[in-house]
């Protein structure tokens, strides 16, 4: 099932996520739905507050250069070591639609998690998945990438994105006013 998925300014966005306690039907569906909706937002990876609920989970489905499938489910992930040079990316992110900027990360992290199997992992990432990881972990921790710039810029960004937003609002009322002429 395709869920809407959160914008900036929702404050679940906002909260440190809890750790899931045991594994259920519940969690399984929860996956799935994940998948549905980052899928249909050609998205490569979605955190479950985005969706609305707080909890310590996020997908990764990421193809690299050479084409090769990166898909999985990170439950109750602790990152245990983020380490090496800077590594700069533009990011984006599903909850703040038309912004992409530049961040500045760690290029090495350990991570520990569960599976959708329960399944305990212990695992180095690099590169763009080290990029990737980092991004969707801030977001179990109440975070946005946006927090990694300065206010300045923040600000400058903001102006754009409120335009944005009014540009797309009235796109929707001029296709909705000429649904009700035709
Ligand atoms: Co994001």
């Amino acid at each position: 099932m395709i869920l809407p998925i959160l914008i900036y300014g929702h404050p679940i966005l906002r909260k440190r996520c809890l750790e899931i306690e045991k594994f259920s039907n519940k969690i399984n569906s929860l996956i799935k739905n994940m998948y549905d909706t980052m899928g249909k937002a050609q998205g490569i990876g979605l955190a479950a507050p985005q969706i609305g609920i707080s909890l310590r989970l996020f997908i990764i489905e990421y193809n690299n250069f050479y084409k090769k499938k990166f898909k999985q489910v990170f439950i109750n992930p602790k990152i245990l070591k983020i380490y090496g040079s800077d590594l700069i990316t533009k990011e984006g992110c599903l909850s703040i639609p038309n912004i992409i900027e530049k961040i500045i990360r760690k290029n090495h992290l350990i991570i520990e998690y569960y599976d959708e199997n329960w399944k305990k992992y212990k695992q180095h990432f690099n590169g763009l998945l080290s990029i990737i990881i980092q991004h969707e972990y801030d977001h179990i921790e109440g975070k946005l990438f946006l927090d990694h710039i300065s206010d300045k810029k923040k600000l400058f960004l903001f102006n754009n994105f409120n335009k944005l937003k009014q540009i797309s609002a009235n796109t929707n009322k001029s296709q909705l006013i000429q649904t009700n002429l035709s």
